[in-house]
């Protein structure tokens, strides 16, 4: 008995040695920590329990029979965070590039079922070469095998990837159809080639970073929704990012225990100027009214005239998606759309409510959005949030003009509760531009064209740029004081906890993308 225990130890000894000390020693001198460190730093001390760690390639081609490594390339488990069950894979770089072949797909397919049968998040900390191309079509094969499971489990318990070193070819893949990717600056790449094979068919020289590094895929492509700056950054980011989801989709969003007082936030008054052309900062409306430091921001480098991100309200996770007057005076443009309309999305798949700050001059016009298609992804937006069926309450700070008004969580569209400041315009649009087109004719003819428009200007202002047309129309619930914000959400959210609500039935709904 003695010996065959020492045949386990041995093994188990191996597994733990990845591609050998050589390797590991590369691997932490490109600042990066080996596949195991980062499980034991992403996991509660003690709580990991590997599955998987004697499998072995089955390959014999190319010389590969010799070269054996236990655990192939990817160690496999569950653990918990914050005492709350995940499943995790983290892949090996310092085996054959952490290169998926047919047996570790298999390894992730199996920790994928488990976490889908008992309902809790799936973390991969991807580092991966892509397939093993040792290996062929059975690579190609195990990674479609991922990619249908991904799509299995999206909505039903969340997924987050985070991107740990260079990941090309399939090894993007499995990321981009998951919740959420985060990727580490100056280590980690995606790009379904590379640049030498960019440089064989296009042409174009461009280094790993420009082509798929964290900046360039957290600001222009949109691709990773966090960035980090090292890897143990990126390993609190997602623990952070797990306190705000449920485990499943038929769990609820976790509630924190939370003192409650009077909730009043005298700050909030101050923070829209009086000149509605001014802009101001919609993060420090957030920062007034949910719990304190609370707030995690998504996306945050891409899009950024719509801000979206977790927060807690009394200690309850919601999401909040909002126009960011700084940037291009908060208007609906293609990126900020799709950005919002993901998010939206996944809320909604795991019952986090939403809040929705609006002040919003309307759509983009020019012919850049038009023929970027500003209608169809505006109209991913409007359909996600008509679509959502989470509590879901809207505040509008300021502007809420034109199509934009209706997209932005309106009553119209299923919001629950609305509420507007005393400050808010809901039009049409502004109020020159409608002057002018509306009294086009009295203007010409007036004897001071410039002072007509003036006058007209100030007879639309009166009419509607205010909350209080909206609001006897009941399209708008509440009219309140700035300062009484915070404590009137958290009363409208605890209000609408045991919302039921559900969608006609249907197989799935055909979100225009
Ligand atoms: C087998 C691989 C590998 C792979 C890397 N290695 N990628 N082994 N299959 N796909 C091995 C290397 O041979 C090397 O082994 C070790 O991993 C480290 O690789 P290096 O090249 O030395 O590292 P680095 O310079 O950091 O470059 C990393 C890299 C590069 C950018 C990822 O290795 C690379 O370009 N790899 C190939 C990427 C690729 O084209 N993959 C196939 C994609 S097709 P030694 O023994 O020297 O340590 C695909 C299809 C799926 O994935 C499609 C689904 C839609």
């Amino acid at each position: 008995m003695k010996e065959k225990q020492d045949i386990l130890r041995e093994k188990l000894a191996l597994s733990k040695q990845g591609g050998g000390q050589a390797r590991i020693d590369k691997h932490h001198k490109g600042g990066k920590l080996t596949a195991r460190e980062r499980i034991e730093k992403l996991l509660d001390p003690d709580s990991f329990e590997e599955i998987g760690a004697l499998v072995t390639h089955r390959t014999k081609d190319f010389g590969m029979a010799d070269q054996i490594y236990y655990g192939d390339g990817v160690v496999t488990g569950y653990g918990t965070i914050d005492r709350r069950q995940v499943y995790v894979f983290a892949q090996d770089f310092t085996v054959f590039g952490g290169s998926l072949s047919e047996t570790h797909a298999e390894k992730i397919c199996k920790i994928m079922d488990l976490a889908m049968k008992v309902g809790v998040p799936l973390i991969g900390l991807n580092d991966s070469g892509g397939a093993r191309i040792q290996e062929g079509v059975r690579s190609l094969g195990g990674y479609a095998d991922i990619f249908y499971r991904n799509v299995q489990a999206s909505g039903v318990i969340p997924q987050i990837s985070a991107i740990m070193g260079p990941c090309a070819g399939g090894a993007v893949y499995s990321p981009a159809m998951t919740d959420f990717t985060m990727m580490v600056e100056g280590s980690s790449y995606m790009f379904v080639t590379g640049p030498n094979v960019v440089k064989t068919v296009t042409n174009e020289e461009v280094t790993f970073e420009e082509l798929g590094g964290a900046h360039t895929h957290a600001s222009k492509s949109g691709v990773t929704h966090f960035t980090a700056d090292n890897d143990l950054e990126c390993l609190r980011q997602i623990r952070k990012l797990i306190g705000y989801v449920p485990q499943n989709c038929e769990d609820k969003a976790p509630k924190l225990a939370f003192d409650l007082k009077e909730e009043y936030r005298e700050e909030l008054e101050t923070i829209v100027p009086e000149n509605a052309q001014q802009p101001y900062d919609m993060k420090d409306v957030i920062a007034g009214i949910v719990d304190e430091d609370s707030f995690m921001e998504v996306h945050k480098e891409y899009a950024d005239n719509i801000i979206v991100g977790f927060s807690r309200l009394a200690g309850r996770s919601i999401g909040i998606v909002a126009n960011q007057p700084l940037s291009l005076a908060g208007v609906l443009d293609v990126e900020s759309s799709k950005k919002g309309a993901r998010f939206v999305r996944f809320c909604d798949c795991f019952n986090i409510p939403l809040l929705v700050l609006v002040d919003v001059p309307g759509f983009l016009p020019g012919t850049d959005q038009e023929w970027n298609g500003i209608i169809t992804n505006g109209a991913k937006l409007l359909f996600a949030f008509s679509e959502a069926t989470v509590p879901r309450v809207t505040l509008i700070t300021r502007k809420a003009y034109g199509g934009a008004y209706d997209v932005m969580n309106s009553k119209h569209i299923g919001a629950d509760v609305n509420y507007a400041w005393p400050g808010a315009e809901i039009a049409v649009m502004g109020a020159k531009g409608a002057s002018e087109i509306i009294f086009k004719k009295e203007i010409k003819a007036a004897a001071d064209p410039k002072a007509k428009l003036k006058e007209k200007e100030a007879e639309y202002a009166s009419l509607f740029a205010n909350p209080y047309s909206a609001t006897e129309r009941g399209f708008v619930d509440e009219v309140i004081f700035p300062r009484e914000s915070r404590r009137k959400l958290i009363r409208a959210f605890s209000m609408l906890e045991s919302k039921v609500a559900s969608l006609p039935k249907k197989k799935h709904g055909n979100i225009p993308l």
